[in-house]
This record gives C-alpha cells, sequence and structure tokens, in this order.
C-alpha cells in the first residue's frame, strides 16, 4: 500500500482500497482500508465480521461519501415527489442489518486476536 500510495501521489492517481477481507488488520499500526482515499470492507457471509451481506465505503474525504450516499439512496433530487436527473442505486444498507453490524463490530478484535487454527 506504501508504493501504491507513493505512485498515486505522484501522478494524482485517486485510489480506491479494496479492503474486503481485511477489516481489522493493520500495516504499521494504520488501518487497512484507511490507505487509499477511499476503502472498501466486506461484510459478507464469509468475512470476519458480517451484517449477513453488503459493505461499507470509507473515507475522510466528506464529498466523496456525500455523493457516494446521493448515488446510493436512489439518487432523489430534493423534491416532495420521485424526481431523478442523475441516475442512481438502491444500494443502502438496511436498518436490520446494520444493526447486526454494530454488534458484530463488537467482536471484531475477538476475531482477530484468535489463535489460527
Ligand atoms: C478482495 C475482495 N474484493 C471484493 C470482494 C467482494 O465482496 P462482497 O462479497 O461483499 O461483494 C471480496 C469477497 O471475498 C474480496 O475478497
Amino acid at each position: 500500500m506504501n508504493e501504491i500510495m507513493e505512485i498515486a501521489k505522484e501522478y494524482g492517481i485517486p485510489v480506491v482500497e479494496d479492503a474486503a477481507e481485511a477489516l481489522g488488520s493493520t500495516l504499521d499500526g494504520q488501518g487497512m482500508g484507511t490507505f487509499g482515499d477511499l476503502g472498501i470492507l466486506s461484510f459478507n457471509g464469509n468475512k470476519i465480521i458480517t451484517t449477513s451481506g453488503g459493505g461499507a465505503l470509507i473515507s475522510d474525504n466528506e464529498d466523496y461519501i456525500k455523493k457516494a450516499r446521493f448515488l446510493a439512496t436512489q439518487a432523489r433530487d430534493n423534491a416532495p415527489h420521485y424526481e431523478h436527473t442523475h441516475i442512481g442505486y438502491n444500494y443502502r444498507m438496511s436498518n436490520v442489518c446494520a444493526a447486526i453490524g454494530r454488534g458484530q463490530m463488537e467482536v471484531l478484535q475477538d476475531r482477530v486476536d484468535q489463535p489460527e487454527v
């Protein structure tokens, strides 16, 4: 990641870091998923923690997150009726899955600390 980010910085390339399987792991003390301009995490059932499906997009760039949230929630215009001037998606995580995920976050460190079998 350090080499990728160095090259990306030199050439002005935005990096989307696919950390789907890496939640809970670190490199030089920094959490995986936090190196790129955007990071993605998977909460699919085969991952270290799960919401049954879905994942998360993470960034410290508020504009990226605002845009992603807009696109992921059908890209509705600010109108009392359904009106769209952008193509949007229905990618929001349900409240129920999010609640499961919040509970799962509490066991993340235990899972990381588990000895290999
Ligand atoms: C590196 C990587 N990217 C993306 C994915 C896809 O994640 P999801 O199953 O949540 O779509 C996986 C799943 O295993 C993965 O390992």
